[in-house]
């Protein structure tokens, strides 16, 4: 699919949207929606069918998000969300007294709680302190100490859009000996996140962001290495090697990161990740980096020539994805104005952020900076 064709996919945009609000929630494509309705219309008149529909949607989805991460479908379960991920990553590992995580003081929460919660266990908690939205390197190294046994950390930042470059982070974890885990849900199927070239232990990431799908969708991979060491604390009847033999209670748990699907799983939400899937396929996920990043210098410069200063502006590459986040005056009425022209971003801690996609215009990006220039 070429971008114009994908571009007449959307609903929104065919009723003259512009959408710059894929960090909170990505709309539906009509082959998106069609795949939805289908699968439901054989849940209601062909049982075999759909189940069908199912096995070969996970199979299929699984090959696809290995191939944007750069991993085996077998190093990937589906999870409801990023927060019960990382519950399920701070419950595996044998933590001891005195244990230190690593994260900053700009995370989503999601990826903070959990690590929080390990406190009655004895585990402290330092948040690295950014700079103006920016997570530097150097000052996670030198938070680390020997009883640091984690670092964890959002891939692209919900709030400022940094992207750290996990390339170098990742190699620290492995000569350090540490645990390195990563939040993609705002990276993944915008710009690379390849878990073998970054030494990526444990990942999460969700449907309903940039990958345009159903929300209660996400996945987590885990690494062979990190796999072998992990205690499973939560098991289900499809945890185990032969879950079909459903009266034998043989707890022997399947190896791979299939036995963090503990039983029943959100098939709507995996038949719909997978037809959105394809079209990302059909771009490139390589192709899809680069247009972002197009879209995000361009909007940073115009914003730049209109007299605002992006929180990303002057970095380079390696550090922008599709988040651009930046201060007005009264930002709840720019968000507003801009809404009653049918342009949809939003407010994140009083930053207006706006998140748009590879399939989003350089004259949309325009037409953006042309409205808020007219209401500053
Ligand atoms: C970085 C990041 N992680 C996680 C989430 C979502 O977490 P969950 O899937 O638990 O709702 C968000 C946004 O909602 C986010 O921006």
């Amino acid at each position: 699919m070429n971008i114009a064709e994908i571009r007449k996919s959307f609903p929104n945009i065919k009723a003259g949207q512009i959408y710059f609000n894929h960090a909170s929630i990505g709309p539906l494509s009509v082959p998106v929606k069609e795949t939805i309705n289908s699968y439901f219309e054989s849940r209601s008149l062909n049982l075999k069918q759909s189940f069908d529909v199912f096995l070969e949607a996970d199979k299929s989805a699984k090959l696809r998000l290995g191939g944007m991460l750069n991993c085996r479908p077998n190093q990937l379960s589906w999870i409801g969300n990023v927060s019960d991920a990382m519950n399920v990553l701070v419950n595996g590992i044998d933590w001891g007294a005195g244990d230190r995580v690593i994260l900053n003081d700009i995370e989503f929460p999601a990826n903070v709680y959990p690590f929080l919660n390990l406190k009655s266990k004895g585990v402290e908690v330092d948040l690295v302190k950014s700079r103006n939205g920016i997570i530097k390197l150097e000052d996670i190294f030198s938070a680390v100490t020997e009883k640091t046994k984690l670092i964890s950390i959002s891939l692209v930042q919900f709030l400022s859009g940094f992207r750290t470059d996990i390339i170098e982070l990742g190699m620290f974890c492995k000569e350090h000996g540490i645990i390195f885990s990563v939040d993609a849900i705002q990276a993944a199927g915008v710009v690379n996140t390849d878990v073998q070239e970054a030494n990526v232990d444990f990942l999460a990431g969700g449907a309903h962001k940039w990958l345009m799908s159903l929300t209660g969708t996400s996945y987590l991979y885990i690494s062979d290495k990190l796999n072998r060491i992990f205690k499973l604390s939560n098991v289900g009847w499809l945890s185990v090697k032969d879950p079909w033999h459903i009266l034998d209670y043989n707890l022997e748990l399947k190896p791979d990161a299939e036995k963090f699907q503990t039983g029943t799983m959100n098939v709507t939400g995996i038949v719909a990740l997978n037809k959105s899937l394809e079209m990302f396929e059909s771009v490139g996920f390589n192709n899809i980096e680069k247009l972002v990043l197009a879209n995000t210098n361009y909007f940073i410069e115009k914003l730049t020539g209109i007299g605002i200063e992006p929180l990303l502006k002057n970095l380079p590459n390696k550090n922008k994805a599709g988040i651009v986040s930046f201060y007005v005056e009264k930002p709840e009425r720019v968000l507003l104005s801009l809404q009653k022209k049918n342009i949809i971003g939003e407010i994140r801690e009083g930053l207006i952020r706006m998140s748009p996609h590879f399939y989003n215009t350089k004259k949309e990006i325009k037409t953006v900076v042309n409205s808020i220039s007219e209401l500053i």
